[in-house]
C-alpha cells in the first residue's frame, strides 16, 4: 500500500493513527538530532519529522533526501509543538517509523515553489515540473472543474454533446488554417478546424436541436497572451431559437460557472450596442469594472485657429480624476511619447489640467480661452483637479487609441480591482467589415451570421453603402474587457447564403466548392439555428482574475508556437516527406 491518506488532509483528528504517506520531498531542514521533510502531493504538504535519537538510520537516510526526490513514509500522526497556521495540516506532523525512497530524482532546474527562479522557457521546457508547483496545477484542476460544471449545466438544459472532425476542410473564422497532408490522396490536405461551426449548423439540420461540445480549435495567427495556436471553445448551437434566447442561455451558463467555480453572484449581465461601445469607449470589449467614458468635443472645439482640431474627423477625450496636481510636464511628455509608440500611432496628446483653484492649465491654452476649456470641462463633468486628455484624428483610428489610453489610465490610477467581475453583452455587431486595402468586404463575425431581420432585403437589394451599414445578429460576452465568447444567429437560407458568400468575394464556384455541403444541408430542411462559443482557456483565465491563458493550458505553446518541452514543431524525414507527397511538391515549386 503506497498510502493511507494523501499529504493534505491529515488533521487533529487523526492524531495517534499509524498512516502511510507517499508524496514528493519540498524541502528537507536538517537540525542535527532531528530532520523535518516537507511532503507534497497534490492535496498538499505534510511535515515529516525524523529523530535522531529514535533511529539513527533512518535519520541518516532522511538527510540524504534530495528535492522532489518520490517517498513512501510510515509513522503516527501527532500533534505539532510549533504549528503552522498557513498550512492546512499545520497543526501536526509524523513522527516516522518507516522510509523507502519510491525513486530519486535529480536536483530541478527551477525551484518548485510559488515563487520559482524558473524563467518562462525554462519552466516551458520542463513544462512537468512547473505543473507540480501549486499555482499551475490549481490552475488546471480549476479548468478540470469548469469544464465537468460546464457539463452538468447544459446537459441539464438538454443539450448533447457531440464530437466534430478534426480533418476536415478549412472553415473560415478569419484566421489562417493549419493544414495536414493526406498520404492517401496525393497533393491534398485536410485543414484543422478553426472551429466546428459549419459542422454544428449541421447537426441543426440533421435535428439535434440542441449542441455543445468542450472542443480543440486550431488557428494560425499571431500570439498574444490571450491567444494560443490551439485553444478551446464551448462551443454551442440551438435550433428555434431567437437570440434573446441565446443569451439568456449562455448568461445563465456564465453565472452558474461563477457560482459554483469561484462563489461569484454574477448580476444580470448589461448590455450595449457596438456603435455605443465603439462611441463610449473605442472598443467592442470595454472593461467595465471603471467608467472614464469617452466625451467628444467637436462641437465645442472647432473654430478657433488649431487647426489640427479644426481638420479632425473626431475630437474626443477621456478625463483622468484628481491628475492635474500630479502629473508635471514631464509625466505628460512621456504619456505622450508612449501613446506615440508605433504600437498606438497617435500623432500628439493634448492635455487640459482643471487646477484645484479653478484656472485651467492646456498644451493647447493659446488657442482656447480659460472659458472655452471650462465648457469642455462640464462636458466631462469633470472636477477641479482632474486632468482631461484629449486626442484627435480619423475616428476609427482615433478611438483605438484612445482606448489604449483609457485602459492605461485604469490601470494607472488603481481602478481595476481584484475580484471585480464586470459581464456585458455587445449586441448589434455590422455584418460586414470594408477592406480598404483589399476593396472587398470581410465578414465581421464569420460568413454564416445572418443579418437583422430587417436588415434581409436591404441586404439582397441593396448597394455598396446599404452593405456597409448592415447590422447582424451577433453579440459578444465580455468580462473585464477580455472577449469570452462570441456568436450569432445564422443564415439557414440558400439564397441568403449564397449572397453573402457573393458579398465577401466568393465567385459561386468557390461557395460551392468550399461549402457546396452546407448550402446543399439548407435545401433539405434547415431549422432557424444560432449558438455562440466561449473561449474556455479565456473564461479559466478571467475567473481566477489572470491575463495569461497559456497557465490554464496544461501543455501551451510560446510566443512562437512552439512547444517546448517536445520540441515541436519540428523536422520530419526526408522518408515521411517521400511517403506525403510532400518532397515532390517542393521541388515542384522551386
Ligand atoms: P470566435 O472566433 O469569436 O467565434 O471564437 C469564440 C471565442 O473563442 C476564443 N478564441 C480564442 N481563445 C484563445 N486563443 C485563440 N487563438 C482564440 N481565438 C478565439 C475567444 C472567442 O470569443 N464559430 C464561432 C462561434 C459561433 O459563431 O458560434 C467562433 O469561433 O474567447
Amino acid at each position: 500500500m503506497y498510502r493511507s491518506h494523501n499529504c493534505g488532509e491529515l488533521r487533529m483528528d487523526q492524531v495517534g493513527q499509524s498512516v502511510t504517506l507517499s508524496g514528493w520531498v519540498q524541502s528537507n531542514r536538517d537540525f542535527g538530532g532531528l530532520t523535518f521533510i516537507d511532503l507534497r502531493d497534490r492535496y498538499g504538504i505534510t511535515q515529516i519529522v525524523f529523530n535522531m535519537d529514535d533511529n539513527a538510520d533512518l535519520g541518516e537516510a532522511a538527510r540524504k533526501l534530495g528535492r522532489e526526490f518520490v517517498v513512501k513514509v510510515e509513522g503516527t500522526v501527532r500533534e505539532r509543538s510549533n504549528k503552522n497556521p498557513n498550512r492546512a495540516t499545520g497543526d501536526i506532523e509524523i513522527e516516522v517509523s518507516d522510509l523507502q525512497i519510491l525513486n530519486a530524482a535529480k536536483t530541478p532546474p527551477f525551484t518548485i515553489e510559488e515563487d520559482t527562479d524558473g524563467g518562462d522557457e525554462l519552466r516551458m521546457k520542463y513544462r512537468y515540473l512547473d505543473l507540480r508547483r501549486n499555482s499551475t496545477q490549481s490552475n488546471i484542476i480549476f479548468r478540470s472543474r469548469v469544464g465537468i460544471e460546464t457539463r452538468k449545466y447544459l446537459s441539464n438544459l438538454d443539450f448533447v454533446e457531440i464530437e466534430t472532425p478534426f480533418l476536415i476542410k478549412s472553415t473560415p473564422e478569419g484566421a489562417r488554417d493549419f493544414v495536414v497532408p493526406s498520404r492517401m490522396n496525393p497533393g491534398q490536405f485536410y485543414a484543422l478546424p478553426q472551429s466546428p461551426q459549419t459542422f454544428k449548423q449541421v447537426l441543426m439540420v440533421s435535428g439535434f436541436d440542441k449542441y455543445f461540445q468542450i472542443v480543440k480549435c486550431f488557428r494560425d495567427e499571431d500570439l498574444r497572451a490571450d491567444r494560443q495556436p490551439e485553444f478551446t471553445q464551448i462551443d454551442c448551437e440551438m435550433s428555434f431559437v431567437s437570440q434573446e434566447d441565446i443569451l439568456n442561455t449562455f448568461e445563465g451558463l456564465t453565472k452558474h460557472l461563477f457560482k459554483s467555480c469561484i462563489n461569484v453572484d454574477l448580476p444580470d449581465f448589461p448590455r450595449m450596442m457596438y456603435d455605443d461601445a465603439m462611441r463610449l469607449y473605442g472598443s467592442d470589449k470595454p472593461d467595465l469594472r471603471f467608467g472614464m467614458e469617452f466625451v467628444e468635443l467637436n462641437d465645442v472645439a472647432k473654430g478657433k485657429d488649431f487647426a489640427v482640431f479644426n481638420d479632425a474627423e473626431l475630437i474626443v477625450g477621456i478625463c483622468a480624476k484628481g491628475c492635474a496636481e500630479n502629473y508635471s510636464n514631464k509625466d505628460i511628455k512621456k504619456l505622450t511619447e508612449w501613446m506615440q509608440r508605433p504600437q498606438i500611432g497617435a500623432k500628439g496628446l493634448v492635455y487640459v489640467k482643471y487646477n484645484a483653484d479653478g484656472t485651467f492649465k492646456s498644451s493647447v491654452g493659446k488657442f482656447y480661452e480659460d472659458a472655452d476649456l471650462k465648457i469642455w470641462a462640464e462636458k466631462f463633468q469633470a472636477e477641479p483637479g482632474d486632468m482631461l486628455l484629449i486626442l484627435s484624428g480619423e475616428t476609427d483610428r482615433v478611438r483605438k487609441q484612445l482606448n489604449e489610453l483609457r485602459l492605461e489610465m485604469g490601470n494607472r490610477l488603481g481602478l481595476v480591482k481584484e475580484g471585480d467581475f464586470k459581464p456585458l453583452w455587445v449586441l448589434d455587431f455590422p455584418l460586414l467589415e470594408w477592406d480598404e486595402d483589399a476593396e472587398r468586404f470581410h465578414a465581421m463575425h464569420h460568413p454564416f451570421t445572418a443579418p437583422k431581420k430587417e436588415d434581409e432585403q436591404r441586404m439582397l437589394n441593396g448597394d455598396f453603402e446599404t452593405m456597409k451599414a448592415l447590422k447582424a445578429d451577433a453579440y459578444d460576452l465580455v468580462i473585464n474587457g477580455s472577449e469570452i465568447g462570441g456568436g450569432s444567429i445564422r443564415i439557414h437560407d440558400r439564397a441568403l447564403q449564397e449572397k453573402n458568400f457573393k458579398l465577401l468575394g466568393f465567385t459561386q464556384e468557390e461557395a460551392e466548392e468550399q461549402f457546396g455541403f452546407l448550402l446543399g444541408a439548407f435545401e433539405y430542411g434547415a431549422p432557424p439555428h444560432g449558438g455562440l462559443a466561449f473561449g474556455f482557456d479565456r473564461i479559466c483565465a478571467v475567473m481566477k482574475g489572470q491575463s495569461s491563458i497559456r497557465d490554464f493550458i496544461a501543455f501551451p505553446k510560446n510566443n512562437q508556437g512552439k512547444d517546448m518541452m517536445i520540441d515541436a514543431p519540428s523536422k520530419i524525414d526526408t522518408t515521411q516527406l517521400n511517403e506525403l507527397n510532400l518532397l515532390l511538391n517542393l521541388s515542384d515549386t522551386e
